[in-house]
Protein backbone atom coordinates (compact mmCIF):
# COMPACT_ATOMS: atom_id res chain seq x y z
CA UNK A 1 0.00 0.00 0.00
CA UNK A 2 1.76 3.11 -1.34
CA UNK A 3 1.31 6.40 0.53
CA UNK A 4 0.23 9.31 -1.48
CA UNK A 5 1.84 12.44 -0.83
CA UNK A 6 2.16 16.41 -2.53
CA UNK A 7 5.82 17.37 -2.16
CA UNK A 8 5.24 21.41 -1.30
CA UNK A 9 8.74 22.89 -1.62
CA UNK A 10 11.26 25.49 -2.26
CA UNK A 11 14.29 24.34 -4.13
CA UNK A 12 16.81 24.60 -2.87
CA UNK A 13 19.31 21.97 -2.52
CA UNK A 14 18.22 20.06 0.78
CA UNK A 15 14.71 20.07 -0.56
CA UNK A 16 16.48 18.47 -3.82
CA UNK A 17 18.05 15.59 -1.78
CA UNK A 18 14.43 15.00 0.26
CA UNK A 19 12.44 15.03 -3.37
CA UNK A 20 15.37 12.85 -4.51
CA UNK A 21 14.68 10.42 -1.61
CA UNK A 22 11.04 10.34 -2.08
CA UNK A 23 11.39 9.38 -5.75
CA UNK A 24 13.36 6.41 -4.99
CA UNK A 25 11.00 5.29 -2.67
CA UNK A 26 8.51 2.97 -3.63
CA UNK A 27 6.41 3.00 -0.47
CA UNK A 28 5.69 6.73 -1.75
CA UNK A 29 3.47 7.71 -4.67
CA UNK A 30 3.76 11.71 -5.00
CA UNK A 31 0.96 12.71 -6.64
CA UNK A 32 2.71 16.22 -7.77
CA UNK A 33 5.79 18.74 -6.48
CA UNK A 34 4.30 21.64 -6.00
CA UNK A 35 6.54 24.84 -6.01
CA UNK A 36 7.07 28.12 -3.65
CA UNK A 37 8.98 31.19 -2.98
CA UNK A 38 11.55 30.59 -0.89
CA UNK A 39 15.14 29.94 -0.72
CA UNK A 40 14.88 31.47 -4.27
CA UNK A 41 12.04 33.41 -6.46
CA UNK A 42 9.38 31.02 -7.55
CA UNK A 43 10.52 31.10 -11.11
CA UNK A 44 13.73 28.87 -9.94
CA UNK A 45 11.97 26.49 -7.64
CA UNK A 46 9.64 25.67 -10.06
CA UNK A 47 12.84 25.27 -12.52
CA UNK A 48 14.74 23.46 -9.82
CA UNK A 49 12.25 21.00 -8.95
CA UNK A 50 12.03 20.10 -12.68
CA UNK A 51 15.35 19.78 -12.64
CA UNK A 52 15.94 16.95 -9.56
CA UNK A 53 13.02 15.70 -11.18
CA UNK A 54 14.87 14.79 -14.30
CA UNK A 55 18.46 14.07 -12.01
CA UNK A 56 15.71 11.67 -10.46
CA UNK A 57 15.14 9.87 -14.35
CA UNK A 58 11.50 10.96 -13.54
CA UNK A 59 10.66 13.33 -16.11
CA UNK A 60 6.87 11.83 -16.22
CA UNK A 61 6.25 14.23 -12.05
CA UNK A 62 3.84 16.94 -12.37
CA UNK A 63 5.48 20.03 -10.88
CA UNK A 64 3.46 23.01 -10.81
CA UNK A 65 4.26 26.25 -10.11
CA UNK A 66 2.70 28.32 -6.96
CA UNK A 67 2.78 31.32 -4.83
CA UNK A 68 5.59 33.92 -5.54
CA UNK A 69 5.58 35.32 -2.66
CA UNK A 70 4.13 35.29 1.12
CA UNK A 71 0.43 36.28 2.13
CA UNK A 72 1.70 39.46 3.74
CA UNK A 73 5.24 39.90 3.92
CA UNK A 74 7.94 40.83 1.12
CA UNK A 75 9.49 37.81 0.33
CA UNK A 76 12.82 37.01 1.78
CA UNK A 77 15.33 35.03 0.22
CA UNK A 78 18.71 33.00 0.76
CA UNK A 79 20.71 32.70 -1.92
CA UNK A 80 23.71 33.39 0.75
CA UNK A 81 23.52 30.35 1.54
CA UNK A 82 21.57 27.84 -1.83
CA UNK A 83 23.41 30.08 -4.49
CA UNK A 84 21.88 32.21 -7.24
CA UNK A 85 20.65 29.57 -9.31
CA UNK A 86 19.47 27.77 -5.77
CA UNK A 87 20.85 24.60 -6.52
CA UNK A 88 24.52 25.26 -6.70
CA UNK A 89 27.06 22.86 -6.64
CA UNK A 90 26.36 20.61 -9.40
CA UNK A 91 26.31 21.06 -13.15
CA UNK A 92 22.81 20.08 -13.91
CA UNK A 93 21.12 20.62 -17.22
CA UNK A 94 18.08 22.76 -17.73
CA UNK A 95 15.27 20.89 -17.56
CA UNK A 96 13.01 19.26 -20.87
CA UNK A 97 9.92 18.16 -18.77
CA UNK A 98 7.36 20.78 -18.85
CA UNK A 99 5.64 22.73 -15.95
CA UNK A 100 1.62 22.02 -15.56
CA UNK A 101 -0.34 24.57 -16.39
CA UNK A 102 -2.42 24.60 -13.43
CA UNK A 103 -1.71 26.91 -10.29
CA UNK A 104 -0.18 24.64 -7.58
CA UNK A 105 -2.54 25.92 -5.14
CA UNK A 106 -5.22 24.71 -7.52
CA UNK A 107 -3.62 21.47 -7.75
CA UNK A 108 -4.16 20.81 -3.89
CA UNK A 109 -7.25 21.58 -3.91
CA UNK A 110 -8.46 19.96 -6.89
CA UNK A 111 -6.19 16.45 -5.40
CA UNK A 112 -7.61 16.49 -1.75
CA UNK A 113 -10.84 16.93 -3.29
CA UNK A 114 -10.69 14.16 -5.95
CA UNK A 115 -8.61 11.53 -3.52
CA UNK A 116 -10.41 9.56 -0.65
CA UNK A 117 -10.46 11.81 2.63
CA UNK A 118 -7.25 11.14 4.88
CA UNK A 119 -5.19 9.55 2.27
CA UNK A 120 -2.89 12.51 0.80
CA UNK A 121 -0.35 13.40 3.23
CA UNK A 122 1.20 17.02 2.80
CA UNK A 123 4.91 17.68 2.76
CA UNK A 124 5.55 21.02 3.20
CA UNK A 125 9.67 22.07 2.78
CA UNK A 126 9.54 25.75 2.55
CA UNK A 127 7.36 28.45 3.62
CA UNK A 128 3.71 27.35 3.85
CA UNK A 129 2.44 30.15 1.53
CA UNK A 130 0.90 27.48 -0.71
CA UNK A 131 -0.66 24.82 1.88
CA UNK A 132 -1.99 28.32 3.80
CA UNK A 133 -3.65 29.96 0.53
CA UNK A 134 -5.19 26.15 -0.08
CA UNK A 135 -6.74 26.08 3.02
CA UNK A 136 -8.28 29.50 2.60
CA UNK A 137 -9.68 29.12 -0.63
CA UNK A 138 -11.07 25.98 -0.02
CA UNK A 139 -11.87 25.15 3.85
CA UNK A 140 -13.36 22.12 2.83
CA UNK A 141 -9.95 20.58 2.25
CA UNK A 142 -8.50 20.59 5.69
CA UNK A 143 -10.52 17.85 6.98
CA UNK A 144 -9.33 15.52 4.07
CA UNK A 145 -5.89 15.91 4.82
CA UNK A 146 -4.08 12.77 5.95
CA UNK A 147 -1.16 14.54 8.02
CA UNK A 148 1.12 17.56 7.45
CA UNK A 149 4.42 16.52 8.44
CA UNK A 150 6.80 19.49 7.54
CA UNK A 151 10.17 21.09 8.05
CA UNK A 152 10.42 24.47 9.78
CA UNK A 153 10.25 25.81 13.18
CA UNK A 154 12.97 25.72 16.27
CA UNK A 155 12.62 25.70 19.62
CA UNK A 156 15.83 24.84 22.18
CA UNK A 157 17.99 25.06 18.70
CA UNK A 158 16.28 28.89 18.19
CA UNK A 159 16.48 30.82 14.75
CA UNK A 160 18.52 30.36 12.05
CA UNK A 161 17.76 33.09 10.07
CA UNK A 162 16.80 35.45 13.14
CA UNK A 163 17.91 35.18 16.50
CA UNK A 164 14.52 34.02 16.79
CA UNK A 165 13.06 32.30 13.82
CA UNK A 166 13.76 29.48 11.29
CA UNK A 167 13.94 30.64 7.66
CA UNK A 168 9.97 28.89 6.43
CA UNK A 169 8.60 29.98 9.07
CA UNK A 170 10.15 33.64 8.84
CA UNK A 171 9.25 34.45 5.47
CA UNK A 172 5.45 33.77 5.69
CA UNK A 173 4.57 33.49 9.22
CA UNK A 174 1.19 34.34 8.72
CA UNK A 175 0.41 31.24 6.46
CA UNK A 176 2.64 29.31 9.30
CA UNK A 177 -0.45 30.17 11.55
CA UNK A 178 -3.27 29.33 9.31
CA UNK A 179 -1.73 26.13 9.26
CA UNK A 180 -0.39 25.30 12.79
CA UNK A 181 -4.24 26.04 13.77
CA UNK A 182 -5.72 24.46 11.01
CA UNK A 183 -6.36 21.21 13.63
CA UNK A 184 -4.43 18.78 10.71
CA UNK A 185 -2.50 16.32 12.44
CA UNK A 186 0.97 17.69 11.79
CA UNK A 187 4.54 16.51 12.53
CA UNK A 188 7.54 18.88 12.67
CA UNK A 189 10.65 18.76 11.73
CA UNK A 190 12.30 21.82 13.23
CA UNK A 191 15.95 22.79 13.53
CA UNK A 192 16.55 21.17 16.77
CA UNK A 193 16.11 17.41 14.93
CA UNK A 194 17.95 18.72 11.95
CA UNK A 195 20.62 20.21 13.11
CA UNK A 196 21.43 16.67 14.58
CA UNK A 197 21.19 15.17 10.70
CA UNK A 198 24.71 16.55 10.00
CA UNK A 199 26.45 15.73 6.72
CA UNK A 200 29.68 14.92 8.54
CA UNK A 201 32.49 14.50 5.90
CA UNK A 202 32.36 10.52 5.91
CA UNK A 203 28.35 10.48 4.93
CA UNK A 204 29.21 12.93 2.38
CA UNK A 205 32.09 10.26 0.71
CA UNK A 206 29.50 7.89 1.15
CA UNK A 207 26.92 10.15 -1.06
CA UNK A 208 30.05 10.34 -3.67
CA UNK A 209 30.97 6.68 -3.54
CA UNK A 210 27.61 5.77 -4.86
CA UNK A 211 29.39 6.60 -8.45
CA UNK A 212 26.14 7.57 -10.17
CA UNK A 213 25.18 10.65 -11.20
CA UNK A 214 22.77 11.23 -8.30
CA UNK A 215 25.28 10.29 -5.84
CA UNK A 216 27.96 12.44 -7.23
CA UNK A 217 25.05 15.56 -7.67
CA UNK A 218 23.77 15.06 -3.84
CA UNK A 219 27.74 15.33 -2.38
CA UNK A 220 28.46 18.68 -4.55
CA UNK A 221 25.03 20.05 -3.56
CA UNK A 222 25.61 19.46 -0.32
CA UNK A 223 29.08 20.63 0.00
CA UNK A 224 28.04 23.35 -1.41
CA UNK A 225 24.90 24.25 0.54
CA UNK A 226 26.57 23.54 3.61
CA UNK A 227 29.85 25.35 3.69
CA UNK A 228 27.50 28.23 4.92
CA UNK A 229 26.40 26.27 8.14
CA UNK A 230 29.81 24.58 9.00
CA UNK A 231 31.19 28.03 8.66
CA UNK A 232 28.54 29.35 10.60
CA UNK A 233 28.16 26.68 13.13
CA UNK A 234 31.84 25.34 13.10
CA UNK A 235 30.14 21.80 13.46
CA UNK A 236 31.97 18.89 11.53
CA UNK A 237 29.02 18.84 8.98
CA UNK A 238 25.77 20.73 8.18
CA UNK A 239 22.71 19.84 8.82
CA UNK A 240 20.23 18.36 6.34
CA UNK A 241 17.17 19.81 6.80
CA UNK A 242 13.90 18.79 4.43
CA UNK A 243 15.10 15.30 3.81
CA UNK A 244 14.12 14.27 7.49
CA UNK A 245 10.44 15.05 6.89
CA UNK A 246 10.69 12.27 3.92
CA UNK A 247 13.02 10.31 5.89
CA UNK A 248 10.13 10.54 8.71
CA UNK A 249 7.46 8.96 6.30
CA UNK A 250 9.38 6.01 5.13
CA UNK A 251 10.79 5.13 8.99
CA UNK A 252 9.39 7.04 11.72
CA UNK A 253 11.10 5.19 14.43
CA UNK A 254 14.03 6.76 13.44
CA UNK A 255 12.98 10.07 15.12
CA UNK A 256 11.52 10.82 18.72
CA UNK A 257 9.55 14.09 19.88
CA UNK A 258 6.35 15.37 21.92
CA UNK A 259 2.92 16.18 20.92
CA UNK A 260 2.71 19.85 22.33
CA UNK A 261 1.20 23.16 21.76
CA UNK A 262 3.19 24.95 19.12
CA UNK A 263 2.10 28.90 18.17
CA UNK A 264 3.67 30.72 15.63
CA UNK A 265 4.54 34.92 16.37
CA UNK A 266 2.96 37.02 13.77
CA UNK A 267 2.90 40.51 15.93
CA UNK A 268 6.70 41.51 17.09
CA UNK A 269 9.38 42.01 14.75
CA UNK A 270 11.49 41.07 17.24
CA UNK A 271 10.63 37.70 17.34
CA UNK A 272 8.88 37.41 14.27
CA UNK A 273 7.98 33.71 13.10
CA UNK A 274 9.55 32.09 16.03
CA UNK A 275 7.60 28.88 16.84
CA UNK A 276 6.08 28.92 20.46
CA UNK A 277 6.61 25.31 21.10
CA UNK A 278 5.05 24.50 24.96
CA UNK A 279 7.85 21.31 25.40
CA UNK A 280 7.24 21.63 29.21
CA UNK A 281 3.47 21.87 29.35
CA UNK A 282 3.20 25.64 31.12
CA UNK A 283 -0.01 26.34 29.38
CA UNK A 284 -2.95 24.74 28.90
CA UNK A 285 -3.11 25.83 25.18
CA UNK A 286 -4.37 22.30 23.25
CA UNK A 287 -1.16 20.33 21.74
CA UNK A 288 -1.61 20.96 17.70
CA UNK A 289 1.83 19.28 16.84
CA UNK A 290 4.07 16.39 17.30
CA UNK A 291 7.06 18.47 17.48
CA UNK A 292 10.20 16.09 16.86
CA UNK A 293 13.86 16.72 18.28
CA UNK A 294 16.17 13.74 17.82
CA UNK A 295 16.80 11.12 15.00
CA UNK A 296 18.77 7.89 14.83
CA UNK A 297 21.69 10.26 12.45
CA UNK A 298 23.40 6.57 11.34
CA UNK A 299 19.65 5.04 10.63
CA UNK A 300 18.73 8.24 8.82
CA UNK A 301 21.95 8.53 6.61
CA UNK A 302 22.03 4.52 6.34
CA UNK A 303 18.20 4.47 4.79
CA UNK A 304 19.02 7.58 2.49
CA UNK A 305 22.34 6.77 1.11
CA UNK A 306 20.66 3.39 0.53
CA UNK A 307 17.66 4.89 -1.02
CA UNK A 308 19.99 7.39 -3.34
CA UNK A 309 22.13 4.70 -4.67
CA UNK A 310 18.52 3.08 -6.49
CA UNK A 311 18.17 6.34 -8.71
O1 LIG B 1 15.68 26.58 7.67
C1 LIG B 1 15.89 25.51 6.79
C2 LIG B 1 14.84 25.48 5.73
O2 LIG B 1 14.90 26.69 4.98
C3 LIG B 1 15.05 24.35 4.70
O3 LIG B 1 13.80 23.94 4.21
C4 LIG B 1 15.82 25.03 3.61
O4 LIG B 1 15.58 24.43 2.33
C5 LIG B 1 15.21 26.41 3.62
O5 LIG B 1 14.00 26.35 2.86
CA1 LIG C 1 13.32 24.03 1.81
Amino acid sequence: MTRKIIIDTDPGQDDAVAILLALASPELDVLGITAVAGNVPLPLTQKNARIVCELAGKPEVKVFAGCDAPLERPLVTAEYVHGKTGLDGPELPDPTMPLQEQHAVDFIIDTLRAEEPGTVTLCPLGPLTNIATAFQRAPDIVDRVAQIVLMGGAYFEVGNVTPAAEFNIYVDPQAADIVFKSGCDIVVMPLDVTHKALVTKPRNDAFRALGTKVGVAVAEMTDFFERFDREKYGSEGAPLHDPCVTAYLLRPELFSGRRVNVEVETQSELTMGMTVADWWGVTDRAPNALFIGDLDADGFFTLLTERLARL
